[in-house]
Order: C-alpha cells, then structure tokens, then sequence
C-alpha cells in the first residue's frame, strides 16, 4: 500500500490554515535563499506558496552567492530582533565560503523552524521538549501516525546519519519507543539489516534500497529525491521492484516531500514570544 503523502499533507495544511484563522495567529516566515541552487528555489518557491496557502505571512530574502558569512550573520541577528518576524530558515546548502554550523547557531531557536539550532536538536536528544522538531522527520512520523503504523517496539532502521534528517528521525522513533539502528556508509551488511527490519527510512540520495532486501511486512519510508538516469525524480528505493513485496511504501515524489511542507507550516503556525 502507498503512503499518500500529497493526500495527509493536504490534509494537515487544512487543519493549520483552520488553527491559524480561528486563533486568529500573527505568523511570519521568512526563508533566506543564498546563491543559485535550481533545487534549492524550487523548495523555497513550494515553502511560500503553502504559507500563503494557510495563512502565514512570508517572505523570500534572496541573497546572492557573494554574501559573506558576516553579512549573513547581521541580516540573521536583525531577524532574531525583529519581533514581526516569527519564523526564520535558512535554506540548505549555502555557498561553499559559508559555515553552515556557525549560521545555524546564530538563529534564535524560538525562530529556528527547521529544528536545526544546538537548543532544539539538545533538547530532543535529551527527551525535553525542542520549541520545533525538523520538519522532515516530523512529517514521516506524522505519516506513519496517519496510517496507524505501530512504532511502539518496532525494530526501525534509517539509513542515513544527516543532521536534518537521519539522526533527527533516528531520535524521533527512539522516543517513541522503536528499536533503532542507525546504518550509514561504514556499515556491515546493510541487506540482513533491512531484511529484519520493521519500518525501513532511507535518506541517502543514491539508490541503496533493492527488491531483495526487503520483506513483506516492511514499511518503507523513501526521503531520497534526485534525478534518475532518464531524467525522471526518483529516490533512493526500486520503487517498482520493491512496491509490489512490502506492507507499506512512500512514492517518490508525493511521499515525504509534501509532508515535509505541511510539517514545516505546522512549525510556522507556532509562535513564540
Ligand atoms: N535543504 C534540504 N532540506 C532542508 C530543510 O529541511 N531545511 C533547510 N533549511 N534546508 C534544507
């Protein structure tokens, strides 16, 4: 069975845009683009027309590749200050010449949307609460928990050790109490892994997941998205040889991807003070 994640997304960024109306919510995102990512401008593109969509203020700061670390760190503090704004993300990755760690850590973590800030990734490895949990993590346990997919004892295996997604989601099922290994390119025998495992998160970017490896009671959770070899997005699962031989699938696109968006707003809705 595919795990719609176009329909749940829909769904979720109905039930913000009515939280929004109805609390009557003064949000504001702004998104700061650095550079020419073609992929980068088509997410930033997709995060404003869903604000728009459910109500949030939003605005795009469009910088060019030139924009010095400094520079970035001062439109950030007048941001942190600013008390219109309530939402800030600074879309990944940046230019080369920018440290990425020293950017994320300047954001405000009552701001920091992506869940990205040492203050919130702290806080949910250490089981407090983070003002937000990453978007994309918290948009694939929305999905499993749409589909009532049980993560309770589950035995979880994420491929992948990102910051924004692989370790993020690998804490997220520990809190809910699955069993969770972490592989990565350093690990043995990634198939008998996959092959026992119950929910399988692959964010990778590269094929990595085959029709063999799997098992019929697997859910697969694909967050890779990239260009095949025909031009065509694909992730990092065989869909159609892996599909037809598990319980539960995420297509590539219209899987993870809009959860992602729905899960970003539903941070967005939130407002700090
Ligand atoms: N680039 C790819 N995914 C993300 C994300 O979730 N947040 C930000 N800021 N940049 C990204």
């Amino acid at each position: 069975m595919i795990l719609d994640g176009k329909a749940v997304s829909q769904k979720i960024l109905e039930q913000v845009r009515k939280r929004v109306e109805a609390e009557n919510i003064k949000a504001h995102l702004v998104v700061i683009l650095v550079g020419e990512d073609s992929a980068s401008k088509i997410y930033v593109k997709n995060k404003k027309i869903a604000a728009e969509k459910v109500g949030i203020k939003s605005t795009v700061i469009e910088l060019p590749d030139s924009t010095t670390e400094s520079e970035l760190l001062d439109k950030i503090d007048k941001l942190n200050k600013d008390q219109d704004v309530t939402g800030i993300l600074v879309q990944l990755p940046l230019p080369e010449h920018i440290d990425k760690n020293k950017i994320v850590q300047a954001i405000s973590p009552k701001k920091d949307v992506d869940g990205f800030t040492p203050e919130n990734v702290g806080k949910l490895a250490i089981g407090l609460e983070p003002y937000f949990y990453p978007a994309t993590p918290q948009g694939i346990i929305m999905l499993l928990d749409e589909y009532k997919i049980p993560l309770e004892g589950a035995d979880a295996v994420v491929i992948g050790r990102s910051n924004i997604v692989g370790r993020p989601i690998a804490q997220m099922l520990l809190r809910r109490n699955a069993t969770v290994t972490i592989a990565h390119s350093y690990t043995k025998d990634l198939e008998s892994k996959i092959k026992t495992a119950d929910i399988v998160v692959s964010a990778v970017g590269k094929k990595v997941v085959r029709c063999k490896m799997v098992n019929r009671n697997s859910v697969i959770v694909d967050v890779g998205i990239f260009r095949g070899s025909n031009g065509k997005l694909t992730g990092d699962v065989d869909f159609d040889l892996v599909s037809p031989s598990v319980k539960y699938i995420t297509p590539v696109p219209g899987g993870v991807g809009p959860m992602t968006i729905a899960s970003l707003m539903y941070n967005a809705s939130k407002v700090y003070h």
